[in-house]
């Protein structure tokens, strides 16, 4: 097995949540995409991170746009996860085959999603083919119920 495939391989073994990211530019236009990257980084001050590859959109929409948020999809959310990973979305003016919702500090995110992060971008590291994005958070949401998981390249759910 090469290295790469081999890396990808061993980081299929990573369980992890399924988030999606979204931002609005100053002209109006809302974008976003699927991440499994999402991490937390401080807490004092508040920060998280997501890793965004650097031919996708988002690094420089957030440059612009000065804020961001990150909504932690539900285990029933499986069509918002797959809407966000389609390659090849544009930016719109408002939300279109998924609902969204708007944060009292103007970041879309997903309607029913277990939790979302509001942010303003902190600081952007370009390190390899990705971007890391570290967002300082602003404002939060979080309900009851189950998170979506990804692992081994499949959806899954908690099982207690
Ligand atoms: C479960 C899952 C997790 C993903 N995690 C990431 C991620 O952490 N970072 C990333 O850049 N892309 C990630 N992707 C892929 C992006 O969602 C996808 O490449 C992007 O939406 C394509 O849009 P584009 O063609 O506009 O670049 C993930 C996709 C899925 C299905």
């Amino acid at each position: 097995m090469s290295l790469a495939d081999g890396f990808k391989d061993a980081l299929s073994c990573w369980c992890s949540g399924v988030s999606v990211v979204t931002t609005k530019s100053t002209d109006g236009l809302m974008y976003g995409l699927t991440v499994s990257s999402f991490s937390s980084l401080s807490l004092d001050p508040p920060l998280i991170l997501v890793c965004i590859d650097n031919r996708n959109r988002f690094p420089a929409m957030v440059e612009e746009a000065g804020g961001f948020a990150v909504s932690i999809l539900h285990h029933e959310q499986q069509a918002a996860s797959n809407y966000f990973a389609r390659p090849g979305r544009l930016p719109t003016p408002d939300f279109t085959e998924i609902e969204g919702d708007w944060t009292d500090s103007g970041q879309p995110v997903v309607k029913g999603a277990m939790a979302w992060l509001a942010c303003e971008v902190h600081q952007q590291i370009e390190a390899g083919d990705h971007t890391i994005v570290i967002g300082r958070v602003v404002e939060t949401f979080a309900s009851e119920g189950e998170p979506l998981l990804y692992y081994r390249r499949a959806y899954r759910s908690v099982a207690t």
